[in-house]
């Protein structure tokens, strides 16, 4: 089976005066048909360069450097511009933190879906509001014919966010790449959302990239984790594996620091350390400095060691039995 998104190698650089910075260093992931596939890491480790080098727009003074990017088989990297803003939207598009990157305010939810669709698809207006109002039922929004004739603002923010997500699904796209879609929404709200989102991978078929700083919501959402430090992916695997598993010792310094796991009543352990400058990476191992199993080898690039599927980028990872 071809992979809804396949992408290998990606690698993605800004010079800046300040020097050149890898913010995306050798990122390779696929996610099938109908899978959701999580993204984490501590923020500044290359999430959104991520989503937004796979959708082709990054600017200057970024880059994308190497790698490939296939869309149902589609190599994004080897498209005219023309022909990539075909793709985008159509077969693979993206859902930002904030909804208002997306809508447009001064106009109403109804008119600007209706446009939306009517961009990639000619039809009339009456046929492309019954869209919208399709979609915005497929995301769980009630009432869906009234909220067409709201304005943004008249929204809540989770509902305004439910709107953008409705207008990411309007083709039915191939994939939808979702960074920190919910982060700024309270928690029930945020897990109403990922259960609809949940629902939309298995009912339509779209491949779900969903990019997060929060491991809990990951773990409860994805099928496949990856996750990321200073631009490169650390450990991959499938949810299972990375949660209840995890062989890289920043993911079990993640999965330590997430209160749901811990212990009440004893303080809550941090990874020691910030996240580093990508300007000043040490050699080997970005994460060596702040890591309890580093050793001298680590200042060499560490190996891909591989077991099950559960790949690791690390010299000592974690033994399971
Ligand atoms: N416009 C830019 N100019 C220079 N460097 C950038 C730019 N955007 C991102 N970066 C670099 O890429 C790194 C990763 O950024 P980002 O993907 O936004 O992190 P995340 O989404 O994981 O929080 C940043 O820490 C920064 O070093
Ligand atoms: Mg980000």
């Amino acid at each position: 089976m071809t992979a809804a998104l396949d992408v290998k190698g990606l690698t993605t650089r800004f010079d800046t005066r300040g020097g050149s910075v890898t913010a995306v260093n050798n990122v390779s992931f696929s996610v099938d048909k109908g899978r959701i596939l999580g993204i984490v890491g501590e923020s500044g480790s290359g999430k959104s360069v991520t989503g937004f080098s796979i959708l082709g727009l990054i600017d200057e003074p970024g880059k994308v450097v190497g790698g490939s990017v296939l869309i149902e088989g589609t190599d994004l990297r080897a498209l005219s511009p023309d022909d990539m803003r075909g793709m985008r939207g159509r077969k693979v598009s993206m859902v930002f933190q904030d909804p208002m990157m997306t809508l447009n305010p001064v106009l109403r939810v109804g008119d600007q879906m209706a446009m939306a669709v009517r961009v990639h698809r000619p039809m009339s207006k009456p046929k492309a509001l019954e869209e919208a109002r399709r979609a915005l039922e497929i995301v769980g929004i009630p009432s869906p014919a009234e909220r067409l004739k709201a304005y943004p603002h008249q929204l809540s923010g989770g509902m305004r966010q439910r709107v953008a997500i409705a207008i990411a699904l309007l083709h039915s796209p191939a994939v939808i790449i979702a960074d920190e879609p919910t982060t700024a929404l309270d928690v029930s709200i945020q897990g109403q959302i990922l259960a609809e989102v949940r629902r939309l991978a298995d009912q339509t078929g779209t491949a779900i990239v969903w990019i997060t700083h929060d491991l809990a919501v990951v773990s409860s959402l994805a099928d496949d984790i990856c996750v990321m430090y200073a631009g490169r992916i650390v450990e991959r695997g499938t949810a299972e594996q990375v949660i209840s598993a995890p062989r890289h010792p920043y993911t079990q310094g993640l999965l330590d620091s997430v209160p749901a796991q811990h212990e009440p009543g004893k303080p809550l352990p941090q990874i020691p350390g910030s996240t580093p400058q990508l300007s000043r990476l040490p050699s080997g191992c970005p994460f060596r400095p702040r890591c309890p199993r580093a050793t001298e080898l680590c200042a060499t690039e560490p190996p891909v060691d591989d077991r099950d599927g559960q790949i690791v980028l690390c010299h000592h990872p974690l033994e399971r039995p």
